[in-house]
C-alpha cells in the first residue's frame, strides 16, 4: 500500500494558515451537520447523554444495588455511552493523568518526533497522526499518542514518554484503576443480561488477555473548524472504552438520527460500549456512532482507553443466552482481527462517501 506522509496537525495549526489543506475538508454531505461545538455544548434543549452514578454499584443493600445496575443497563441499551460519576477514581489521579499527557504534548515537535510510530513497519505504538486509508485521502485534525497500558507485563515501557518524569507512574496507576472499574462494569452488564457475574469478563479475555490501549488525542485549534473533524464518525471496536478529557467540548453522538454534543461533566469518565460487547450481547447493548469536532479557540485533549479482546484467540459471536427464536443472532462469528478488517474493508470500498 502506498501511503503519503501527512504532516503533524500541530505544525499546520501553528503555521498561521487561515484555510486548511483540502485533505482535511469533509465531503459536502457531511459538512451540513458540522457546527460550532463550543456553542452547541451550551444549548440546553434536546436529548442528553445519560449520567450514571456508580456510588451504589456495590451497595450491601440489594435493592439499592439493583437500582444502580438498572440505570447502567438502561443507558447501555438505549445509548451505549454514558458519563460515569462516583466511579471510584479520584479527581486527583485524573488530574495527574491530564497534566502528564498535556506536558508531553507541550514538548517541542522535535522531542515528540523521537517517539514517532511507524505504521508501515507495524510499529503502531507511539506518537502519530492519521494516514489516509482510502481513495479520498481524507485526514483528521488531530495528532495522538498510542500505547498499551495493561496488562503490565505486555507494556513496552521503552516507548513511553520520559517527559514528564512521572508519566509512567501516573499512567500505570490510572490503568490499574480503570482495569478494576472495567471488571465492575462487566459484572453488572453480565448480571443485567441474566448471565453469571464473571461471564462477559471471561468472554473478552479476562485479566490475562483483555488489553487496555491508551490513545491520547490531541486536537489543535483549527482555523476552519466547521470544515473538519478531529475524529471521523465511527463506533469503537473495543469491549468498553473509557474517556477522560480536558473539559473542552468536542465529542458528538449520533442518537435518534441527530448529532448530539456531549456536555462536559466535571470529574466524570465517559464510557462507551464497544462493538465487542454489542456482538456478545446480540445487539442488546449498543455501540453508538460518534465523532470528534474541533474548534478555533481551545486545544482539546482526550484520553481514550480501549479495553480490547485478544486479536485471534477469541471468536466473537452472540452468546447463546442472548439468542432465541425471536432474537436470531445479528452478527456472524468472527475474531476481533476479522472484525477490524471487515470494518476497514467496508470503509475503503466506500471511498469518498464515508
Ligand atoms: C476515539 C474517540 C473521542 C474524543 O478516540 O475513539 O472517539 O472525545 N475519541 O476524543
Ligand atoms: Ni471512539
Amino acid at each position: 500500500m502506498v501511503t503519503s506522509v501527512a504532516p503533524r496537525v500541530e505544525s499546520l495549526a501553528s503555521s498561521g494558515i487561515q484555510s486548511i489543506p483540502k485533505e482535511y475538508i469533509r465531503p459536502q454531505e457531511e459538512l451540513t451537520s458540522i457546527g460550532n461545538v463550543l456553542e452547541e455544548e451550551k444549548k440546553e434543549e434536546g436529548p442528553r447523554v445519560p449520567t450514571i452514578d456508580l456510588k451504589e454499584i456495590d451497595s450491601e443493600d440489594n435493592e439499592v444495588r439493583q437500582r444502580c445496575r438498572q440505570e447502567l443497563k438502561k443507558a447501555a441499551m438505549e445509548w451505549g455511552v454514558m458519563q460515569l460519576v462516583n466511579h471510584g477514581i479520584s479527581d486527583e489521579l485524573m488530574d495527574r493523568v491530564r497534566k502528564a499527557g498535556q506536558k508531553f504534548f507541550e514538548l517541542p515537535l522535535e522531542e515528540k518526533e523521537k517517539y514517532a510510530n511507524d505504521q508501515d513497519s507495524g510499529k503502531i505504538q507511539g506518537y502519530g497522526s492519521k494516514l489516509a486509508n482510502n481513495a479520498s485521502g481524507q485526514l483528521e485534525w488531530e495528532d495522538y499518542f498510542f500505547h498499551l497500558v495493561y496488562p503490565e507485563e505486555k507494556r513496552d515501557l521503552s516507548i513511553w514518554p520520559k517527559t514528564p518524569s512521572d508519566y509512567t507512574e501516573v499512567t500505570s496507576e490510572y490503568a490499574r484503576e480503570l482495569r478494576a472499574l472495567a471488571s465492575k462494569i462487566l459484572s453488572a452488564l453480565s448480571l443485567c443480561l441474566g448471565l453469571e457475574e464473571g461471564r462477559l469478563e471471561k468472554e473478552v479475555g479476562g485479566l490475562e488477555e483483555l488489553l487496555l490501549q491508551m490513545k491520547i488525542n490531541y486536537y489543535p485549534k483549527c482555523p476552519q473548524p466547521e470544515l473538519a473533524l478531529g475524529v471521523e464518525a465511527h463506533t469503537d471496536v473495543s469491549a468498553l472504552t473509557f474517556i477522560l478529557h480536558n473539559m473542552v467540548p468536542g465529542l458528538q453522538l449520533f442518537y435518534e438520527g441527530k448529532w448530539i454534543t456531549a456536555k462536559c461533566v466535571p470529574n466524570s469518565i465517559i464510557m462507551h460500549i464497544g462493538d465487542t460487547i454489542e456482538i456478545l450481547s446480540n445487539g442488546k447493548y449498543k455501540s453508538i456512532l460518534h465523532r470528534g469536532l474541533v474548534n478555533k479557540e481551545k486545544v482539546r485533549i482526550s484520553w481514550a482507553v480501549f479495553c480490547e479482546p485478544p486479536k485471534e484467540k477469541i471468536i466473537l459471536k452472540p452468546l447463546p443466552e442472548t439468542v432465541s427464536e425471536t432474537e436470531p443472532p445479528l452478527y456472524p462469528p468472527r475474531t476481533f482481527a476479522q472484525h477490524i478488517q471487515h470494518k476497514l474493508f467496508r470503509k475503503t470500498q466506500d471511498g469518498l462517501s464515508k
